[in-house]
């Protein structure tokens, strides 16, 4: 399916279907649909971004279903070229099937969508038609990352071990600017210990991938730290089974981190990325790591293991280490990461847990990030939280709070927060998407699945900080 932005009139294109959006019509509810001749009318509440977006998706969706049009045309008149990114949206993220495993699918006949000029208008009632294929063509590169991600992160564990997702995230980047260094279990067991010990009760080795763009060559510097537990059992900690069904997600914020920069390198954008992404099965075996071990990071911090399954927070641990030593004067750093079941009931499934010292930080993220149509969540810290609260008996910290003082997705942040250098403090920002990441029913433009959360709204992030460094 490609979208085709033309210099045309409307009624100068050639097409099986033309969708033409009704906004007056007294006897159509939203999203009621009929068809004349060869055009398919579609009744639209309001020309808000959120409604143009759903009745896209639902339109798609519907041609989707019927397959008999090879390509469509929009008459969508009255729509402002402000709406670009929720057309876009509706079309390419409502428009996404996940058919990989399933083995009859049919073949989708549709293959052009035909945007005209004509369909936009702005306040002046004037607009470029380069400046308009420009930002259009820009919402497809977003919006097509975002489906690759939606289809690493839905892909099941046998297909997406350490190696295989390595290779596929490598193959992925072929032809990208973006360099990729891949490090084995050996590498991993020398440098990044406590990465390895959580790996080790598993038969598919660890792999750290180190994405690298754009790398010394003067600009701004951010490091994405993703967690990438292609499969979390929980470990010895065994989790129930309905808890464990769907833990083929928890890797997703290593996948949105080679979402975010494969989007950066293929927009161009002038700043310096590091991908740092911790690949790992979490599996319970008579190689496991158990509850009462105690295990080492990569500086030396030791961490007594009261749950096999709060792995994440080890993985950052060493990842945050390992990131720190090897690259200097990172000016921003984030992590994404599915760490704590107790997200949802926090704040719902709709919307990313942010968490670190610096509000500024935060209050932009929040500000960008509704434009962009994914939401976060202020998590605040409180000075209360860090005193003693992963106090172990033999080791320096224990990898769960040692008392029960609630907050546990907070608490999840307090924990990395030991990692991390006091000069960087200020420069960190902690993203919690276990609840966002994966859906279990249909929402907006999604399927049920990944939803591909983070992709869209870091990267506008990233662009802002580039532009405005006052935070
Ligand atoms: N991967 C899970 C978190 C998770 C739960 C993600 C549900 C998505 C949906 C993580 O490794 C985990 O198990 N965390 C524990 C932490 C606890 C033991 C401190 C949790 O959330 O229960
Ligand atoms: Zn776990
Ligand atoms: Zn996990």
């Amino acid at each position: 399916m490609e979208i085709k932005f033309l210099n045309n009139k409307i009624e100068n294109i050639q097409a099986d279907l033309e969708i033409v959006l009704l906004k007056k019509h007294k006897l159509l509810k939203a999203n009621d649909r009929f068809i004349q001749k060869n055009k398919l009318y579609v009744k639209i509440a309001d020309f808000k971004h959120y409604t143009i977006t759903e009745t896209l998706s639902n339109t798609i969706k519907y041609i989707h279903k019927t397959n008999k049009y090879k390509s469509i045309k929009l008459s969508l008149y009255g729509i402002s070229d402000k709406k670009i990114q929720a057309l876009i949206d509706g079309l390419i993220l409502g428009g996404y099937d996940f058919t990989k495993y399933q083995s009859k699918t049919k073949k989708l006949k549709l293959k052009d969508i035909f945007i005209a000029k004509e369909n936009f208008i702005n306040s002046d009632n004037f607009i470029d038609y380069e400046e308009i294929k420009l930002l259009i063509n820009k919402c497809i590169i977003v919006n097509n990352n975002i489906n690759i991600t939606r289809d690493m992160i839905n892909s099941v564990a046998e297909d997406t071990t350490p190696i295989k997702l390595s290779k596929w995230i490598e193959k992925e980047l072929e032809d990208s600017n973006i360099k990729c260094i891949v490090k084995d279990e050996d590498y991993i067991q020398k440098e990044l210990p406590a990465f390895y010990d959580i790996s080790k009760g598993s038969v598919n080795n660890p792999r750290l991938v180190h994405l690298k763009y754009n790398e010394n060559k003067g600009y701004k510097k951010v490091v994405l730290i993703g967690k990438g537990v292609t499969f979390d059992t929980g470990g010895m900690s065994l989790k129930p089974s309905n808890y464990m069904y769907d833990m083929r997600l928890d890797k997703a914020g290593a996948v949105t981190i080679f979402g975010i920069i494969k989007t950066i390198n293929d927009l161009k954008l002038p700043i310096e990325v590091h991908s740092i992404l911790g690949l790992s099965e979490n599996m319970i075996s008579n190689n496991a790591y158990k509850p009462g071990d105690v295990i080492k990071t990569r500086k030396g911090k030791t961490i007594e293991i009261m749950n096999t399954d709060a792995e994440g927070r080890i993985l950052l641990a060493d990842l945050f280490e390992y990131s720190q030593d090897k690259i200097k004067k990172i000016d921003y750093i984030f992590d994404y990461a599915t760490l704590t079941g107790s997200v949802v009931g926090a704040i719902g499934q709709y919307s990313a847990g942010l968490i670190g010292h610096n509000n500024k930080l935060k209050i932009k993220m929040i500000k960008i990030s509704k434009k962009t149509d994914e939401e976060y969540v202020d998590l605040p810290f409180n000075r209360y939280f860090f005193e003693n609260s992963y106090q172990s008996a033999i080791a320096d910290f224990s990898n769960i709070p040692t008392s029960s003082i609630g907050g546990g997705t907070i608490m999840g942040g307090v924990f990395i927060d030991n990692f991390l250098e006091k000069k960087y403090k200020n420069k960190w920002l902690h993203i919690d998407i276990a609840g966002v990441s994966f859906i279990k029913s249909s929402w907006k433009y999604h399927q049920y699945g990944a939803t591909g959360f983070g992709v869209k709204s870091s990267m506008y992030m990233i662009k802002k900080l580039i532009s405005n460094s006052s935070v």
